[in-house]
């Protein structure tokens, strides 16, 4: 009932794990997979290794948690072992894998996207991380940039090519259209809105990168919003990512625009088996309401 085809790639459900959450090992993802998620999105993964901020990285917070993570990762040339290792599991349980890249300009892009191909069914190229000077947002913010690594990135690899926007900018549809120009073949939206948090008895910024970004419940209106926007003015699938923790958050992205949706905070609350859940309550919502899945994508807008 739940059975997702996007660009071409079928889904056993349209209920993701987002990057970031347990991506970090073959092993979690495994976890994941096993928790009933359609498709795990890896962890960013650069082209060397990188240990990240200092601790404290998270911190939760009224709505969401509070991350600074610092984008750590074994390097490219490590991680593909971890994916060699699961790769078959997941492909027998049919869960697909989303590749999260990031580089600091087109030439890492590509050479981390290249080397992930071979493993996973799509790139997401993550242009949004808030807090990791010279990366992630430090380009999604920059249309002339955004649109020359995904351009670059398109032009080198066979399978499909997202990117994940970020909330901080003036105008998300300038930054969505540089990129849908520049040929990805779909959107995911959205990262992390940049936060703080003060430890008022140590009167210090609590994050040892002082600020990070937002996730969680608090995030979910913006993320809606956006993904309303993306719909209206584009013509590429969206996944929907931010504050999603029941089925019925799910299907609000879904009415909003959303073709898919990742989980990210979401573990937290309600555990490795929240995809499950999460499709179970989607499965209970469309039986009540005799539609089908591809019924709602979009149904807010008519
Ligand atoms: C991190 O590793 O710092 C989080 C990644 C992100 O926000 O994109």
């Amino acid at each position: 009932m739940l059975k997702t085809v996007i660009c071409g790639i079928e889904f056993k459900n349209p209920v993701f794990l987002a990057s970031g959450i347990m991506g970090e090992t073959g092993s979690a993802l495994k976890r994941i997979a096993k928790g009933g998620s359609g498709a795990v999105t890896t962890k960013s993964i650069g082209k060397e290794p990188n240990p990240g901020h200092r601790n404290p990285t998270i911190v939760e917070v009224d709505g969401g948690f509070l991350n600074a993570m610092g984008l750590p990762n074994p390097g490219i040339d490590e991680y593909v072992k971890e994916l060699q290792r699961v790769r078959e599991d997941l492909n027998k349980m049919n869960v697909r894998i989303i590749g999260s890249v990031y580089g600091k300009d087109e030439e890492e892009f590509v050479e981390v996207s290249k080397k992930m191909e071979k493993y996973v069914d799509i790139i997401e190229l993550n242009i949004s991380c808030p807090h990791a000077k010279g990366y992630g947002a430090t380009i999604g913010q920059n249309p002339e940039l955004s649109y020359s690594v995904c351009k670059a990135v398109k032009k080198s690899v066979k399978i499909p090519v997202f990117a994940k926007l970020t909330p901080n900018v003036t105008d998300i549809l300038e930054i969505a259209n540089a990129v849908v120009d520049a040929g990805v073949d779909g959107l995911v939206a959205i990262n992390t809105v940049r936060g703080m948090a003060i430890d008022i008895r140590a009167k210090k910024p609590i994050l040892g990168n002082k600020f990070g970004g937002l996730s969680g419940k608090a995030i979910k209106p913006i993320g809606i919003k956006i993904v309303w926007d993306l719909y209206e003015n584009f013509d590429v699938p969206i996944i929907g990512v931010g504050g999603i923790v029941s089925g019925e958050d799910a299907i609000e992205y879904m009415m909003a625009g959303a073709s898919a949706v990742q989980i990210g905070s979401g573990v937290y609350y309600r555990g490795y088996d929240i995809f499950k859940k999460v499709c179970d309550e989607i499965i209970k919502f469309l039986k009540e309401e005799n539609l089908e899945l591809k019924d709602i994508i979009g149904i807010a807008h008519e």
